[in-house]
């Protein structure tokens, strides 16, 4: 699923950069580019990557 329309960035991408060792969600946003244009994603971003980094 799209999180972030204006980047293209998936729900599996934010995961991915959790996976790959982001562990706050300025730091998801540094390696996917997710919110860097509207902002209209960043609820959404910042949820789905407090959620991933909890259950890692
Ligand atoms: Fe993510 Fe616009 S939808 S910056």
């Amino acid at each position: 699923m799209y999180v972030c329309l204006c980047k293209g960035v998936t729900d599996r991408a934010i995961r991915q950069a959790v996976s790959d060792g982001a562990r706050s969600w300025r730091e998801v946003r540094e390696q996917t580019g997710c919110a860097d244009q509207c902002g209209k994603c960043a609820g959404m971003g910042k949820s789905i990557t407090r959620d991933t980094i909890a259950r890692e």
